[in-house]
């Protein structure tokens, strides 16, 4: 079991995809807390239903960035927070937050990384012209989309493929990958050697069910 805090700022379709794993006994988790930095996030709505306790901490009421971060991890420890979710949380985190829970906050970023981080990560793969793209979880670390990789999934591009298409297409295994990203946590299998996340005892089979070479539809 793993107590879990959210961060999210919109829709929160990741968000969901966590509490659906939890709900239907795949993931040992429990979401003590989301955290959003906007009054009117969707993923606000999804917490009411699920009743999870949601809280809305306004960054302009903070004098700095660090104590908005100090705000955030002060909740976080208060709620026994053991892994830190970024699901669609439209901000660069601070420094504060990242040293209090070292390799133990999670990011996904919808495109393969190291390509393409930053905003619009679909966008910037289409008109790349990549013939493949997808999504990575990782740990979050100071930069923008740096920190080490736990998994990644692909899918094809196509020609007639818009930003919105992609986006639909890679958002499907953003829903399968970061449970799973959060369930290897859980078992206790991620380790950091370097900059890479080793997974403990990950047979062959496993490997490619986590990271499919490409998910055709
Ligand atoms: C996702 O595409 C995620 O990869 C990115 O922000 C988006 C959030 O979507 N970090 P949602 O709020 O989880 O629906």
């Amino acid at each position: 079991m793993v107590n879990l805090g959210v961060l999210a700022s919109g829709r929160g379709s990741n968000f969901q995809s966590i509490i659906d794993a939890i709900e239907e006994g795949s993931l040992r988790a429990d979401i003590k807390v989301l955290i959003t930095d906007k009054p009117d996030a969707l993923a606000i709505d999804r917490a009411k239903r699920h009743g999870i306790k949601h809280i809305y901490l306004n960054p302009k009421e903070y004098d700095s960035k660090d104590a908005f971060f100090e705000a955030i991890t002060e909740v976080l420890l208060n709620m026994q927070v053991e892994l830190v979710i970024l699901a669609g949380f439209m901000r660069i985190v601070g420094k504060p937050l990242i040293d209090a829970f070292p390799y133990k906050i999670m990011n996904i970023h919808p495109a393969l990384l190291p390509s393409f981080p930053g905003l619009h990560g679909q966008k910037k793969a289409v008109q790349y012209g990549v013939k493949i793209s997808g999504c990575t979880v990782h740990f979050v670390d100071e930069g923008i989309d740096t920190g080490p990789v736990i998994i990644q999934a692909a899918v094809p591009v196509s020609d007639d493929d818009t930003e919105e298409s992609l986006s639909e297409r890679i958002l499907r295994l953003e829903h399968k990958i970061y449970p799973e990203a959060i369930r290897l946590f859980e078992q206790g299998r991620l380790s950091i050697q370097g900059r890479t996340v080793k997974i403990k005892s990950q047979r062959a089979q496993e490997a490619f069910l986590i990271n499919p070479p490409i998910e055709l539809h």
